[in-house]
């Protein structure tokens, strides 16, 4: 296998696929309703949408991704007025939303109690995970449905996130009823979670909103504890994992080891791929997910990364590469 040609193989076996046409998000909506499995673009990640409304759809969620129950779920609603019907937000809460939604940033509020959601959504929580998409896509499935979308990153649990279509079809085949197929999302690092309670909102993971932009609005964040029961599982230190051991800062990889590089002075090579040679944070954000799918696809046991800047998107992206490279549970 080389990375020479974009058309790198993976198995999407029997997966269903469509473009994300008006008649397509109409047949996603009506599955959805029934309680179906839909794979649709956000600007963020591919989400893994179901009815978040009912018990039985979200439990096609998590078992199709194999992930742990104890592990909630963000509900993707389609405007501040129904965020309000699940959650209780206080003033930061009203201010986050107002200067980001639409877009990537998730608020975790209070729970409303007997709003209508699936318990197993939320994990039996008092909270609530919300997010209003940006993309064209996502906003119009919401519409579409006239419900609110339980979705997680639409990857296998504990694997790289997903940022195309195939890479959807790659992990799930056909176990999801349909996959929109939107072309790569746009930012391709997931949203950013704040928690909101008494005292400043907590930053739950680094994630698309730089955490600048977010301290602009509301002031200094707090950090979210560690504790040894994630309060966002996001937080479960082995996460975002190619098959590959990742090796991190490494300027000069081994000998025909796949390499991770970032800005002009990356190293070139058969098995290097360069996050932004140009070192911009936000391009490299976007190629993420898709380059350690590629640098996996080579097979060997290792790949090396080398530094990323920390400051904008690069805590993000630092976040989830130290995930990737943290010792296996399993
Ligand atoms: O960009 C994104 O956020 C994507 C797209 C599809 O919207 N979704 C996503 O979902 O990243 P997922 O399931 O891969 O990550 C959601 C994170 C998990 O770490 C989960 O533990 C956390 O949100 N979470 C959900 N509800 C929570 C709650 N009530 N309190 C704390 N963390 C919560
Ligand atoms: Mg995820």
């Amino acid at each position: 296998m080389s990375l020479d040609s974009e058309d790198w193989h993976v198995e999407t076996t029997h997966a269903n696929v469509l473009l994300a046409m008006p008649d397509a998000i109409d047949q996603a909506a009506r599955l959805l309703r029934r309680g179906g499995l839909v794979a649709f673009a956000t600007e963020t990640v591919y989400g893994l949408g179901a009815d978040a409304s009912s018990d039985a759809a979200v439990a096609r969620i998590y078992e199709a991704k194999g992930r742990p129950r104890f592990n909630p779920l963000i509900i993707h609603v389609a405007n501040f007025a129904q965020a309000e019907k699940y959650g209780i937000f206080n003033a930061d809460g009203v201010k986050l939303a107002h200067a980001f939604w639409p877009g990537p940033l998730t608020l975790v509020t209070e729970r409303r109690e007997n709003a209508g959601l699936s318990s197993l959504a939320t994990a039996g929580l008092p909270t609530v995970a919300l997010r209003m998409p940006a993309h064209d896509t996502a906003q119009r499935l919401l519409m579409a449905a006239q419900r609110p979308l339980a979705a997680p990153s639409a990857n296998r649990s504990g694997r790289v996130s997903a940022t195309t279509a195939k890479h959807v079809a790659a992990d799930f085949g056909a176990s999801v009823d349909l996959i929109l197929d939107s072309g790569p999302c746009t930012t391709g690092l997931e949203s950013t979670i704040i928690g909101l309670g008494d005292g400043a909102p907590r930053l739950m993971r680094p994630g698309a909103i730089p955490r600048e932009a977010i301290e602009a609005i509301c002031g200094p964040l707090s950090a979210a504890e560690q504790s040894a029961t994630p309060q966002s599982p996001g937080q479960l230190r082995s996460h975002y994992a190619p098959r590959a051991r990742l090796r991190l800062n490494i300027a000069e990889a081994d000998p025909g080891e796949p390499h991770l590089t970032f800005g002009p002075n990356g190293p070139r090579g058969r098995h290097a791929l360069n996050l932004s040679a140009s070192g911009n944070l936000v391009e490299a954000a976007a190629n993420l997910f898709a380059f350690l799918r590629r640098l996996d696809a080579l097979g060997p046991h290792s790949i090396a990364v080398m530094p990323i800047p920390l400051h904008g998107l690069g805590e993000a992206i630092n976040d989830r590469l130290r995930r990737a490279a943290a010792p296996r549970d399993a």
